[in-house]
């Protein structure tokens, strides 16, 4: 053993760990991982600082989550037409980039809703994240923390807004599910109040429910493990927001009408979360939302949609800068984050690429999927000569 090199030492340790049930992410040993496998996936990445991207990130949490886990990350709805959407629409925009602009600092502040954030990346709200390590959303909020991102946090969060908040070292924005029991949901919103959350995300995009998450369901089958060893078949029991509320079910029945009454119920700012059309957006000002979140669940929701970025112009036209408006759904890499503020949303959510970070490394992943994502929105905004986020603007973007 003496003669091997350092990176051997941590090569052989993560694979002994990794086919070790004393790692492993939900009290379910990953030993069934072929050891080929294994091996090309630890010589890619045994530290996350040998992440190049952070679909890195991605191929070892593929190799490390039980595929059921990742399944549930990675599906779409149907032929996923949606979710690739997401990915495609980037490429309908190229960047004009400028020179000699003698750039070399760049600030990524941004203010919503009249607080300062060091960065226009925000965490996406993700639900289950113990799924994919055993810290969970603790583990994100400590990350949050260590780099000062926003960080929304899920309704089916598998710890409490009032924990996370405190790994978090402060509030925490609040996603929202209707529930059936109206007590139910009231309970969560006054729960997130008095964790200090400023901002409630009520999600709109699920309440038709969902396409079919084929993806999901064939990777379901692809798992040999019996998933009620590790936890109930009551996806509600292990979500301590969700699960005081007896027979908790998704409220299905929403309409216009359900904003104004969780709109009356709290004194947190309403951001509605799953816009995609101009008609929508109206409504949401009529309403008083304070925000849009233009997103489609991460294309999980409705099959053959267009790509969020393809939306995204149509709810500014009608916002007119008159409240934040927000973007989700695909978005690896700065250039990516970069052309989104460009049309002119306030801020990018991020969503499974952290999730891969934290599948792998817990909160250090998520902490390096960050850094890279941040790298990369620093080279494009030197590129583009933009010292601060208000500079950048749709003369880089051409079709
Ligand atoms: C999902 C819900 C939890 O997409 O947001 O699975």
């Amino acid at each position: 053993m003496d003669s091997l090199t350092a990176h051997q030492h941590r090569r052989l340790l993560l694979k002994f760990l990794l086919g070790s049930p004393l790692l492993s992410l939900t009290g379910c040993s990953t030993s069934d991982t072929k050891t080929k496998e294994i091996d090309e996936v630890i010589d890619l990445l045994s530290q996350p600082s040998d992440a190049i991207n952070v679909f890195d990130f991605e191929a070892f949490a593929k190799q490390k989550l039980p595929p059921a886990h990742f399944g549930y990350l990675s599906t779409g709805v149907n032929d996923d037409l949606t979710l690739k959407a997401n990915r495609e629409a980037f490429s309908k925009y190229k960047l004009r980039m400028r020179r000699l602009t003698g750039v070399t600092d760049v600030d990524m502040s941004v203010d919503l809703f009249e607080k300062k954030w060091s960065t226009p990346i925000v965490l996406s709200p993700v639900g289950s994240q113990r799924a994919f390590h055993e810290e969970g959303e603790l583990a994100t909020a400590r990350a949050a923390q260590a780099r000062n991102h926003l960080q929304i946090l899920s309704t089916v969060t598998t710890s409490s807004v009032e924990e996370v908040a405190q790994a978090r070292g402060g509030p925490v924005w609040y996603q929202l599910y209707a529930l059936t029991d109206w007590n139910g949901t009231l309970d969560m919103i006054h729960r997130a109040e008095d964790a200090g959350s400023e901002v409630l995300v009520f999600t709109v995009d699920l309440s038709g429910g969902t396409d079919n998450r084929e993806t999901l369901k064939r990777m379901k089958k692809l798992d040999t493990r019996t998933c009620t060893n590790c936890h109930s078949d009551n996806y509600f029991a292990r979500k301590p927001m969700v699960a005081p509320t007896k027979n908790a079910e998704y409220a299905r029945d929403l309409n216009w009408d359900f904003v104004d009454k969780i709109k009356n119920a709290t004194k947190m700012k309403l951001v509605i979360k799953g816009i995609e059309t101009a008609e929508d957006t109206q409504l949401c000002l009529a309403h008083q939302a304070n925000g849009i979140i233009v997103s489609n669940h991460g294309g999980r929701a409705s099959e053959t949609g267009r790509g969020t970025l393809e939306c995204l112009p149509e709810v500014l036209n009608v916002v007119k800068g008159r409240v934040p408006v927000l973007i989700d759904g695909g978005f690896r890499r700065g250039t990516d984050i970069f052309k989104a503020l460009a049309l002119g949303a306030s801020a990018v959510c991020v969503g499974r690429p952290y999730i891969w970070g934290l599948s792998t490394f817990g909160q250090a992943g998520v902490e390096a999927v960050l850094r890279i994502l941040t790298d990369e929105l620093a080279v494009a905004m030197k590129h583009a000569g933009t010292a601060s986020i208000k500079n950048i603007n749709s003369t880089f973007l051409t079709a």
